[in-house]
């Protein structure tokens, strides 16, 4: 088969060769942006008299009906014909004759592909921080569905200090909102349009960038043609605050799990979201956060290649560039999926009030209370951690809560106890008292949530 490139070689390319090189059956994922970026190009070209008018509107005419027979799957994408750009091209010329050869003036592959995987990002970023948002205002429902309820909060997976759940859930909005300005800061370095800097050299003819820029919503042009080709730190950017964000869907996941244990049983995962085991009939498995768990790891492993697939290119284009696409594309497609499933499947999850609030009741969580009692009484808050540890050395001992002790028994640990501790002891006291500014106390969660609703 003939190449368009193949004017000085003598030789056939090697099968395995083709094969080994060609990227069309993934990177014909980006026809549609090819398209759009080549439209813009060639209207430029026309614009600039750098191909005569009838030329550009035989290749616009030509190139809408390419759109059309992919877009219906009529079109065939030949593996011989290496990447998406050629077979558009070869197809083009096919139909509309040698006018169609005027297409790649003043362009060449390296910045095109640029251009076609920043029109792609652009719109899949778009698209993520709108499925973010939606999983967000799961988190904010939730947490208004759950207002009062106490759990017990935990470090080291230890039992530390209860709090409210929808302060817990929260958290996980908060993440999520990181996690969208992120994307949005991601989106600024993407928007930059490469095209026009060509092989790397940039152009001898006389192309107008910005009016490409115009044409096609891009907020800068690129200042240097070789670094325009050579850059993929915006696939990097994207990839890393992807697997952050898989890294807060994660850990959501890892709760999720452990939560539906039959040990922790604080949550009922939804039948249409589990699924059972094909030899053990009793079993509810929770494969979908299990799954998002494991899909973190992908991710991460997707933003890894890249870092090594750049590290060590000298400037400026090199085919390694081509390993791009199928980290991305997975990514794109595997964040997609993890934020769509829970944002379904989330709502549907019933949270064990009773269960949370006995769990909190245990574990000595409200010791710190009892320390901050007496440091605001004045003891030096290490002495009064030392009486309380003392105290709860003491409770272990003889199996009893705190809330059970008496007067007479805390008073052989300090004189300072009055009769107002007792308020300090229960639960829902000690969690009502966090209000400090960013704390768990039920009206500063409340506030946030009037706030968040406020801006959403
Ligand atoms: N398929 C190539 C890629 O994805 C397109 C650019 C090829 N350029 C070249 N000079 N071989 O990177």
């Amino acid at each position: 088969m003939k190449k368009p490139w193949d004017g000085r070689f003598t030789e056939n390319t090697e099968k395995t060769v083709e094969a080994f090189t060609s990227s069309v059956s993934f990177d014909r994922r980006l026809w549609k942006y090819d398209i759009q970026g080549s439209a813009a190009h060639v209207r430029m070209l026309k614009k600039q008299k750098i191909i005569p008018a009838r030329d550009a509107e035989l290749i616009l005419r030509g190139l809408g009906e390419i759109a059309r027979e992919i877009g219906e799957g009529k079109f065939k994408f030949r593996e011989d014909l290496e990447d998406v750009h050629m077979n558009i091209e070869y197809a083009l010329i096919n139909r509309i004759g040698p006018a169609g050869g005027k297409l790649h003036t003043a362009r060449s592959r390296n910045d095109q592909v640029a251009l076609d995987i920043r029109l792609f990002l652009r719109e899949e970023i778009s698209g993520m921080i709108k499925l973010t948002r939606d999983l967000q205002r799961v988190f904010l429902a939730l947490a208004d569905r759950y207002k009062g309820v106490v759990m017990p909060g935990y470090t080291h997976l230890q039992r530390a200090q209860p709090v409210m759940l929808s302060h817990h859930l929260l958290a996980y909005f908060e993440m999520l909102e990181r996690d969208r300005g992120r994307f949005g800061d991601c989106a600024a370095r993407v928007n930059v349009l490469p095209l026009g800097s060509c092989a790397l050299a940039g152009t001898s003819l006389p192309i107008d960038r910005k009016y490409v820029a115009r044409l096609l919503g891009f907020a800068a042009v690129s200042e240097n043609s070789i670094d325009a080709v050579s850059d993929r730190d915006f696939i990097i950017e994207f990839l890393s605050a992807a697997s952050v964000l898989m890294l807060h869907l994660s850990r959501l996941s890892e709760e999720l799990v452990l939560w539906s244990t039959e040990e922790f049983g604080f949550i009922s995962l939804p039948d249409a979201y589990s699924t059972g085991s094909s030899i053990m009939p009793q079993k509810k498995n929770p494969d979908v956060p299990e799954l998002v768990r494991g899909k973190a790891g992908r991710v991460c492993g997707n933003l890894m290649a890249m870092l090594v697939v750049l590290k060590g290119l000298p400037l400026a284009y090199n085919r390694d560039l081509q390993e791009d696409k199928e980290p991305l594309f997975d990514t794109v497609d595997t964040v997609k999926d993890s934020l769509s499933v829970l944002t379904k499947m989330m709502p549907k999850i019933k949270f064990n009030k009773t269960v949370m609030l006995k769990a909190a009741e245990g574990g000595f969580s409200t010791a710190t209370d009892l320390a901050e009692y007496l440091a605001k009484k004045g003891l030096p808050f290490r002495e009064a951690h030392n009486v309380t540890g003392r105290i709860v050395k003491y409770c272990i001992h003889k199996k009893k809560l705190l809330e059970d002790l008496t007067m007479d028994e805390l008073k052989k640990y300090s004189g300072i106890f009055e009769k107002d501790v007792f308020d300090h002891l229960s639960i829902t006291a000690s969690v009502n008292r966090k209000t400090s500014l960013g704390g768990t106390a039920g009206k500063r969660v409340l506030q946030r949530i009037k706030d968040i609703k406020s801006t959403i």
